[in-house]
């Protein structure tokens, strides 16, 4: 029998239960390196079994440890005798990587090391330094960028005079127009540095940003070229955003360019989007960055190149670049993160080298209806509304389309796939202006409703939707009077067009 404990009462064995189930890793390793003792969690922590590791040495173990700094300072504490604290990063048999706080004391036997797992805690730290690191960047980059803008303004006025002056000497005008050319190009780097720093003049607008991938997607397949194979998945329903759509439209470029690089043989570049909510989990992930909530996400992936940890790091950054001289800026993606962060969203990205790269884009949701967005900015004056129309139509897609229509043209909307939820909207939300309704329906047909709400609200307007001709509406070929009717199917434009109309009290051609 050994010496007893020289404080406690507690027997051996007991002492030992309350080591093996501790919460931090315990374990005593022998002066000649072989593990005498390891608890729960230093199993869990290195990912061994406990036979695997007794009676068995670190370099049996973990071949090629004995080169790390890990060991280094393990062997101090062996050798010299003295306790260490240190933290250190393991890398596991399968690359992954996870922090550690270690405690090492000496003992009879070798050396006993206390083990704390704090990979999350470390990985807060790291988001942390680096979202402080852009946001000082920022500062930086912004500053430079407005002191030179004024600086830029000067040099092409002056230029811009001195070429007046001199008009008639043909080599002192060309070099002036050189001046003016490099005075041009300089500013379209502040432009970008003023973007990154979030100091961009910018007029966000609520829209969809389905329909905006959806206008810019043909321009973003000419800029990506025919090796590349564009997919765009938009989503159905989409949130609203507010965002710059000028701004967005760069964000796209930006990426789609990027994306090109990555893949000089040609791939597949897919362009998703779809709600999410990102919730507390997200925000410890990201560092504490991300306000919980809805996001609107739009993901771009390629199958290029992917990149290593090294790049992924400094990615964001204004000019870092890994493009030849010449080539590349590094301003892209600094541009993309300013102007989604002055939308109040979040990029990050996925990537592994030789797989290729995931950059996903998080726009928080806003509750106002988006703007239509169309070729010639406003729509056409003639078909926008403010009314409340009540939307009812049993088919779930249809209704969508319907809705999204009239919502992008301003229009307040109440939607109900039936006759039932529909006198419930009504009652609840008071006079409605206009009554937009399927003919066909379970339980109460479009005619009834509207006889049904008429009633209720006489004199409001009613526009049936139907793809058949012979309907309860319709008496011998002809239409009811006060009643209208739009012959499904029906393109936007129609829509958009005959409920104005019906508002406006203008009867079918
Ligand atoms: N889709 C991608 N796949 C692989 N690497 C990428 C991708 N997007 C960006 N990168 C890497 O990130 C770096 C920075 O990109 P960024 O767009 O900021 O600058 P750039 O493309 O080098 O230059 P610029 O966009 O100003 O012409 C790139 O040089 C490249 O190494
Ligand atoms: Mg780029």
């Amino acid at each position: 029998m050994g010496e007893a404990p020289t404080k406690g009462i507690l027997d051996a064995e007991s002492l030992g239960q309350v080591l093996a189930h501790m919460r931090e890793g315990f374990q005593v390793i022998g002066s000649d390196w072989r593990y005498l003792f390891v608890n729960d969690e230093v199993c869990r922590q290195g990912r061994q079994p406990a036979e695997a590791l007794l009676g068995r040495t670190m370099m049996e173990v973990y071949p090629g440890i004995d080169a790390t700094p890990l060991f280094g300072r393990l062997s101090r504490c062996m050798r010299e005798r003295v306790a260490d604290e240190f933290e250190n990063e393991f890398t596991h048999v399968d690359g992954t990587r996870e922090w550690f706080e270690v405690r090492v004391q000496p003992v009879a036997v070798g050396i006993s090391v206390l083990t704390l797992d704090v990979s999350v805690r470390k990985s807060l730290e790291l988001q942390l330094r680096h979202s402080q690191k852009m946001e000082a960047i920022g500062r930086l980059a912004g500053g430079v960028a407005h002191d030179f803008n004024n600086i830029l303004t000067a040099i092409s006025t002056f230029a811009g005079f001195a070429a007046e002056r001199v008009a008639s000497d043909k080599q002192a005008s060309e070099d002036l127009s050189e001046v003016l050319r490099a005075a041009s190009r300089a500013g379209e780097l502040v432009k970008q540095l003023l973007a990154f720093s979030r100091r961009q003049p910018i007029t966000p607008k609520v829209l969809s940003l389905d329909e905006l991938v959806a206008r810019v997607v043909t321009m973003l397949g000419r800029i990506v070229g025919e090796t590349i194979e564009l997919e765009f998945r938009p989503s159905a329903a989409l949130w609203p955003v507010r965002i710059d759509p000028g701004a967005f439209e760069q964000v796209l470029v930006n990426l789609a360019v990027n994306a090109r690089d990555a893949m000089p043989r040609g791939g597949r570049l897919t362009i998703e989007t779809g709600n999410v909510v990102l919730d507390q989990n997200h925000r410890m992930a990201k560092g504490g960055e991300v306000e919980p909530g809805d996001y609107v996400m739009l993901a771009m992936t390629d199958e290029g190149s992917g990149m290593d940890e090294t790049t992924m790091a400094l990615l964001f950054e204004p000019f870092f670049t890994t493009k030849p001289f010449g080539r590349g800026t590094g301003l892209g993606l600094s541009t993309c993160y300013g102007i989604v962060r002055q939308a109040g969203g979040h990029i990050w990205v996925y990537s592994e080298v030789g797989r290729g790269s995931t950059f996903k884009i998080y726009l928080p949701r806003v509750r106002e209806t988006p703007l239509a967005i169309s070729e010639g900015g406003a729509p056409a004056a003639s078909i926008v509304g403010r009314e409340t129309v009540l939307v009812v139509e049993d088919d779930a897609q249809v209704r969508e389309i319907v809705v999204r229509v009239l919502s992008g043209l301003g229009y307040r909307v109440l939607a109900a796939p039936d006759g039932d939820v529909a006198l419930q909207l009504r009652e609840q939300h008071g006079a409605i202006d206009l009554l937009l309704t399927d003919v066909v329906m379970p339980r109460i047909s479009g005619r009834e409703l509207a006889t049904r709400l008429q009633w209720v609200q006489p004199g409001l307007k009613v526009l049936f939707m139907s793809g058949y001709s012979e309907d309860a509406i319709v008496h011998h070929g002809v239409l009811e009077p006060g009643i209208e009717l739009l012959p499904k199917p029906f393109t936007p434009k129609a829509l958009a067009q005959r409920v104005r109309d019906v508002l406006d009290g203008k009867r079918a051609p």
